[in-house]
């Protein structure tokens, strides 16, 4: 079962973030976190400079990454994770993937690497972080992104990143973009986001588009209420927004999750019903850009069957 399900009564086009309090994680792992974090590195090895961007300029708000999540992780689950600080000497030891790292804070020569591209391969979300006035994104490690890639929007401002999206949603961007200009060093917050698809492989990057959209034109007219369940699956993102608090710069994590549909209705007996209410109020232009049209009339059938 999914762990969050942002279906409800209908279609939010509110941007439904809520804060983050102190004992929520800013990071989760679930029974994924291996076989993920190995998806990671090959993705990583394979393709370095599509995976990973940075600008030159925010190395401190690199280290200020480090120093949110380690601590987070560390303090979320001791027998796991532990950083010991002997000043700017850090020791991380991560027994989950059985890794131990030393550096010192802020040294970029202490580790093997850039410290966001070392951190985003110890945890499944994918990691951004946005700076400047109009919060671009400056830097990133983005793995599982759902239809799009650091080469397409790395130096965007927020704005310009979601231009693609249609217009019934840009009330909700231009309150994005007050948050994103306004969100508090030590406030976090978190929203979900949702979309289902025909393949649960988690890089959907702008360079499987074709792909997968080769995939759904295939697929779709095949798909019946009977057959429809067993091949489409809920794609669920949990978006962190964390104002870190020296250099200014936000932090922005994605963890991605997902189920096949059918599982996530034998597992959650209202599944159904609120997912054919969000579905029958989504604006048919949200549907278009979700990918979501070719497939619609038989998935609305199939969620009829099990109306209570
Ligand atoms: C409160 C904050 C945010 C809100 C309310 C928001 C909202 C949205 C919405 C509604 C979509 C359309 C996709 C869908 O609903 O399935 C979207 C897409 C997207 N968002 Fe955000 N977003 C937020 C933060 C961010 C941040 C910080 C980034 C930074 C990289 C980002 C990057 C994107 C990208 C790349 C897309 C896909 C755009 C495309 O089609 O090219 N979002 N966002």
């Amino acid at each position: 079962m999914l762990p969050y399900f942002p279906f409800g009564q209908q279609f939010n086009d509110k941007m439904g973030t809520l804060s983050l309090s102190e004992n929520e994680p800013l990071v989760e792992l679930d029974e994924h976190y291996i076989t993920e974090t190995t998806l990671k590195k090959q993705l990583l090895a394979v393709l370095p400079a599509y995976y990973y961007q940075s600008l030159p300029g925010f190395e401190l708000a690199q280290w200020e990454v480090l120093e949110a999540i380690l601590t987070n992780l560390s303090q979320s689950d001791p027998s796991r994770f532990s950083l010991r600080k002997e000043g700017s000497r850090w020791h991380w030891a991560n027994n989950r993937l059985h890794e131990q790292t030393s550096f010192t804070f802020g040294d970029a020569g202490s580790l093997a690497m850039e410290p966001l591209n070392w951190m985003g391969r110890q945890v499944q979300e994918d990691l951004l972080l946005l700076a400047g006035p109009e919060a671009s994104l400056v830097a990133g490690q983005l793995c599982f992104g759902n239809g799009w890639c650091l080469d397409e929007k790395i130096g965007l401002p927020f704005w310009q990143i979601h231009a693609p999206i249609t217009p019934i949603v840009e009330p909700m961007i231009r309150a994005a973009q007050k948050l994103m200009e306004r969100l508090p060093a030590g406030r976090p917050v978190w929203r979900l986001n949702w979309s289902v698809k025909v393949t649960d492989q988690l890089d959907m990057t702008s360079r499987h588009t074709p792909a997968l959209e080769k995939l759904l034109t295939e697929l779709a007219p095949g798909l019946t209420r009977d057959t429809i369940g067993e091949n489409l699956y809920v794609r669920i993102e949990r978006q962190t927004l964390t104002r870190l608090p020296r250099s200014g710069a936000i932090l922005f994590g994605i963890h991605t999750y997902q189920n096949r549909l059918s599982d996530e209705i034998s597992e959650r007996p209202d599944a159904a019903e609120r997912l054919a209410n969000v579905f029958k109020t989504t604006p048919q232009a949200m549907l278009d850009y979700k990918g979501l049209t070719p497939f619609m009339p038989a998935l609305l059938t199939y969620l009829a069957r099990y109306k209570s």
